[in-house]
């Protein structure tokens, strides 16, 4: 017989919990480089322009559908009474595989920068010398896979042992304690000389760096930082009880998750300008801005090594949460817990290993839009895979089953004001806006 369905601990157990999956290298790694990539500050604006209606409003269907049917993903559409949109929760364990596979291959970098940071590797180098360390460390054949695998190993193991009992606990303590570092690098990064031209890329827009790319990139890098668009909130929502406000949850956890995307942009932009580095400089950005940044404050190594071992165990409360869906999808179709973890986490090993071999001796081997392996994957999940599981979400919550979502958002008192406008945007302006945006962004209309 089945266990009765779980719940979370408490609310506020909730919150961190969804934020764990929310924060990881997509603020830290992925969003200062995005940004910068983009233009800055107009970017920004538009970021949380789609944050705050879209992204919330399919945050907010995720877990209402979730709430609602009390199971996973994949059996949650069935048990609502609607198994033809099973394909959505499929669709959403595709798109897990494909983020998993390069993910764990940038939180493999993470660890490597545990281990240098401790050894002293960066000590005295300026940020050329550690740009080319650390373009040499990715380019190699053989390190980075290891530490790949070190990541994919340590996302099974705690897939198998369970979430609730170590991970949840420790991030209760350790996200607190990433956030703290961070301030702590944001006070380093503005107060170095030359650092005012970065703030100023921050914070002053220059819309005329505006385009539909720039839209489809911030729409794409919303649903990957809220972890949307893979129904992996719905399975946290299938925890949460009925006496939550669910609203005012997705309001907190989307605000959490952009102010540590923020926090890490205002860390390493500034000191990109005051190192004469180049803001679109890419993927690198992150590892090649802030071991010069720890090189340059006092109690530096010691920051360092407590800094990418957060960022590690931010990115494993993320990875944890994707290899989840992809789990609970096989061991519905009969396999034990333990042989679909270490089978879809071999899959997604082996998935990596192009993505780790495409920034070095694969460099020249070409997929999307002449990009290699690893940015052909990004730009599949974030730019197609993703928005379109959203767009899915929206039809779905908007459209097949309004008035049961209406009811779970509202709960007794019928719906409000707020939940009507949640219906409309996610009835007419996410569906319409997703749409566009996904054109637009594959060159099928021009704007
Ligand atoms: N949101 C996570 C991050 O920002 C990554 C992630 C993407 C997690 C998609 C789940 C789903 O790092």
């Amino acid at each position: 017989m089945k266990a009765a369905h779980e719940n979370w601990g408490s609310r506020l157990g909730f919150i961190l919990a969804t934020a764990g999956s929310a924060i990881g290298l997509g603020n830290i790694w992925k969003f200062p480089y995005i940004t910068g990539e983009n233009g800055g500050a107009a970017f920004i604006i538009i970021y949380l322009g789609i944050v705050f209606t879209i992204g919330l409003s399919v945050m907010l269907a995720e877990i209402a559908i979730g709430r609602h049917a009390q199971t996973d993903a994949i059996s949650a559409f069935r048990k609502i009474g609607k198994p033809g949109w099973t394909f959505v929760g499929v669709l959403g364990v595709v798109t897990a595989v494909i983020i998993l596979s390069f993910y764990s291959v940038v939180a493999g970098w993470c660890i490597a920068y545990v281990v240098k940071s401790a050894g002293g590797a960066f000590s005295g180098m300026d940020a050329e010398a550690i740009g080319g360390a650390f373009g040499s460390f990715i380019g190699s054949p053989v390190a980075p896979i290891v530490y790949h695998g070190i990541f994919a190993s340590l996302t099974m193991a705690v897939v198998i042992g369970g979430v609730s009992g170590g991970i949840e606990k420790a991030s209760k303590f350790l996200m607190p304690m990433l956030f703290v570092i961070l301030i702590a690098l944001v006070a380093r990064s503005v107060t170095l000389p030359g650092a005012a031209r970065g703030l100023e890329f921050f914070l002053a827009p220059d819309f005329s760096k505006i385009s539909a790319h720039t839209v489809m990139a911030a729409l794409g890098q919303a649903f990957f930082s809220l972890s949307l668009g893979m129904a992996i909130l719905l399975t946290f929502g299938s925890y949460v009880d009925k006496q939550t406000n669910l609203g005012k949850s997705a309001v907190q956890i989307a605000f959490l998750d952009t102010l540590v995307a923020i926090l890490a942009g205002l860390a390493i932009l500034p000191a990109v300008f005051a190192f004469g580095m180049d803001p679109a400089a890419g993927p690198g950005l992150t590892f090649v801005t802030l071991p010069t940044v720890f090189n340059s404050m006092p109690g530096g190594y010691f920051f360092a090594i407590i800094f990418f071992v957060l960022l590690t165990i931010a990115a494993l409360t993320s990875s944890v949460s994707v290899l989840e869906p992809v789990v609970a999808f096989f061991t519905n179709m009969g396999l034990s817990r333990k042989t679909a973890t270490i089978g879809s986490g071999v899959i997604i090993f082996l998935l990596g290993i192009p993505s780790s071999l495409s920034v070095g001796i694969w460099s020249d081997i070409h997929f999307i839009k002449e990009q290699g392996f690893l940015d052909s994957a990004s730009w599949l999940t974030d730019k197609l895979l993703l928005p379109i599981g959203g767009l899915l979400i929206c039809i779905f919550a908007g459209w097949i089953i309004a008035p049961v979502m209406a009811r779970e958002v509202a709960g007794d008192g019928g719906p409000g004001v707020l939940t009507k406008a949640w219906l409309f945007i996610l009835r007419f302006v996410a569906p319409v806006a997703i749409f566009l945006i996904l054109l637009s962004g594959l060159e099928i209309v021009a704007f």
